[in-house]
């Protein structure tokens, strides 16, 4: 019998390469863009990715390696609950691409999540968002991966959530010196909240067009992150979040233009000229804008508090080259 399972793409709101020092925390947002993952037993392994135009079993290769790496941390997981391991065929579809240029929605952090939840639909076992997320920061930690894994924490809630980061070094060193259930016991100090936004508002993502590597950013940026921006990122993502839950309009603006602010003074490769565009759209309106992510390209998100200047800002974007991605009504349910 086959299992289709799929996984949603994410984008930062506030919080970035702020994240990525311990304790301190962002706000994401899962975007309904969805890859798919397709799962059966089968005579012998066989993955399968539309990224790539080859199928392969286990033997190493590179193309593969994420999945072939998550598979692999997903048997040793099964064995340590003492079930029997079986091959399977696994097929995952949905690039988050267009004409071959990706969207910037977290697609390897979606892609190890959707290997995650494959597997445990195959074998019928029920996880939790928070064994998930930590199964998934597990393997990229393996592999040395550099985030903060606020992605795979957005993309295994499937929620806007509050994400703050726990001490990834120490985790990553007991990977080769301690059994995965025992890591996977421990409190990894991680803080996770949903955010249920009160008051409605439109969200809306714009894509540049252009993509950009966060691994290169991180690694170009990281040494100009100091202890004045970690304090003012984290004050005003608290103050977002509370902002969000109240429904202070005001102050989700108030807040996304400071944080956006010290984004721009921390290095010029976040506000490419793209994303300038993106932002200066939406100046004299009822909206807030900012990058999304590590910047250099990819997407930008805006807060729309007024249905006509929605539509100004909508076309601006189209005028700057800009796509409207993906919108949203946020704060509908009371
Ligand atoms: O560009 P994205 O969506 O991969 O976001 C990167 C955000 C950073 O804080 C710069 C890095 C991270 O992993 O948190
Ligand atoms: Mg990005």
């Amino acid at each position: 019998m086959t299992k289709t399972v799929r996984t949603c793409g994410k984008l930062y709101l506030a919080g970035e390469y702020s994240v990525l020092t311990e304790g301190q925390g962002a706000i994401l947002k899962n975007i309904p863009i969805y890859m798919t993952g397709k799962i059966h037993f089968s005579e012998r392994y066989q993955l399968f990715s539309d990224m790539f135009d080859h199928t392969v079993d286990l033997t190493p290769d590179d193309e593969y390696s994420l999945i072939q790496d998550t598979v692999a941390v997903m048997n040793e997981f099964l064995q340590s609950r003492s079930i029997s391991l079986r091959p399977f065929f696994l097929t995952i579809t949905g690039k988050m691409e267009q004409d071959g240029k990706k969207f910037g929605l977290g697609s390897s952090g979606s892609v190890v999540v959707l290997t995650i939840r494959a597997i445990t639909a195959l074998y019928g076992l029920a996880l939790s968002a928070e064994e998930t997320f930590k199964l998934a920061a597990y393997v990229l930690l393996k592999r040395g991966d550099n985030g903060s894994m606020g992605d795979v924490a957005c993309i295994a809630y499937e929620d806007l959530i509050y994400y703050q980061s726990f001490d990834r070094k120490r985790i990553a060193e007991q990977i080769n010196e301690s059994p995965l259930e025992s890591i996977l016991a421990q409190d990894w100090g991680t803080v996770i909240r949903r955010i249920q936004p009160h008051h409605p508002f439109d969200f809306f993502v714009g894509w540049t067009k252009e993509p950009a590597i966060s691994r290169d950013l991180i690694n170009q940026v990281k040494s100009a992150i100091s202890s004045s921006f970690l304090t003012q990122t984290q004050e005003e993502v608290l103050r977002l979040e509370k902002a969000l839950l109240a429904g202070e309009k005001e102050i989700m603006k108030e807040s996304l233009e400071k944080v956006s602010h010290l984004l721009a003074e921390l290095s010029p490769a976040i506000y490419n000229e793209k994303l300038r565009a993106l932002k200066r759209a939406s100046q004299g309106l009822d909206c807030v804008a900012k990058s999304s992510g590590a910047g250099g390209g990819d997407c930008g998100i805006a807060l729309s508090f007024s249905e006509t200047d929605s539509q100004i800002l909508v076309e601006r974007w189209q005028g700057a080259g800009i796509d409207l991605l993906y919108k949203e009504r946020w704060g509908m349910d009371e």
